[in-house]
């Protein structure tokens, strides 16, 4: 299986492209530049070695164009609107998995609602029904996803408005080593990506002493 990621030279993208590379799928890092993509490539595949996957990178747009199946948006919020507008049409036919979380610029404890309600819903807005959107991996953080030797101990709540769609990402989620639940529609994203300002708010508090929180669903055991 081939993904691209597009914004995948930051870190969130950088720790998925690891993560999965490790689980045998191919990663197209994509840039707003082509030779920044296959730059960060190159050093994601060098730290990897002889991973099952292959790490390659390239523009965006060439990165969608790569991708079978699944494309990956992790750019900052600023870029998410303007960056499926332009690849609206390669995106066509594919699903988009989005990570993007409306943050404040100037303040990442800061959840700001576009229009749409989230950024999932306002993908889902720009994209139409040819192309479904499925939020997830809002609340593991980027330190977390780069720790390979370690097991990601959080799980991931899912959501979009396209249940086929949501089945066909869940087995490709599940292979950064997660628990997987479809949370609804997508206007849980409203509910999802708030909790990752929530958990930043927690990490940077000094009333407690961790700094990567993620989120588990916990429920006691009737068996
Ligand atoms: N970092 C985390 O721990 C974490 C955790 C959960 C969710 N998230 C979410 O995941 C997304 C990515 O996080 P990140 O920390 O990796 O972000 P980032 O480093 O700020 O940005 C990722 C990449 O997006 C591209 N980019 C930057 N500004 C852009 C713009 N205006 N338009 C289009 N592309 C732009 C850049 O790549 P090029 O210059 O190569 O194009 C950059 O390397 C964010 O929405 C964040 O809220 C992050």
């Amino acid at each position: 299986m081939k993904i691209a990621l597009l914004g995948g030279t930051g870190p969130q993208g950088r720790g998925l492209a690891l993560r999965w590379a490790l689980a045998g799928v191919d990663v197209v890092v994509g840039s707003r530049q082509h030779e920044k993509g296959k730059r960060i490539a190159d050093e994601l595949a060098e730290r990897l070695g002889d991973a099952p996957g292959k790490i390659t990178g390239m523009s965006n747009a060439e990165a969608v164009a790569e991708a079978e199946e699944f494309v990956v948006l992790a750019t900052p919020f600023a870029g998410h609107q303007p960056t499926i507008e332009s690849l609206k049409g390669g995106l066509k036919g594919k699903v988009l998995i989005d990570v993007v979380v409306p943050l404040a610029e100037d303040n990442a404890k800061k959840f700001v609602a576009p229009p749409e309600g989230s950024a999932t819903e306002q993908a889902q807005a720009i994209l139409g029904d040819d192309t479904p959107v499925v939020g997830a991996i809002h609340n593991v953080s980027a330190h977390v996803l780069d720790h390979v030797d370690q097991q990601i101990n959080c799980d991931v709540l899912i959501c979009g408005n396209s249940k086929e769609a949501k089945d066909r990402a869940t087995p490709l989620i599940e292979k950064l080593g997660v628990k997987v639940y479809n949370a609804g529609l997508a206007v849980s994203a409203r509910a999802i990506e708030h909790m990752t300002a929530i958990l930043i708010r927690l990490n940077s508090s000094k009333a407690t002493s961790f700094k990567h929180a993620g989120i588990k669903v916990w429920a006691e055991n009737e068996g």
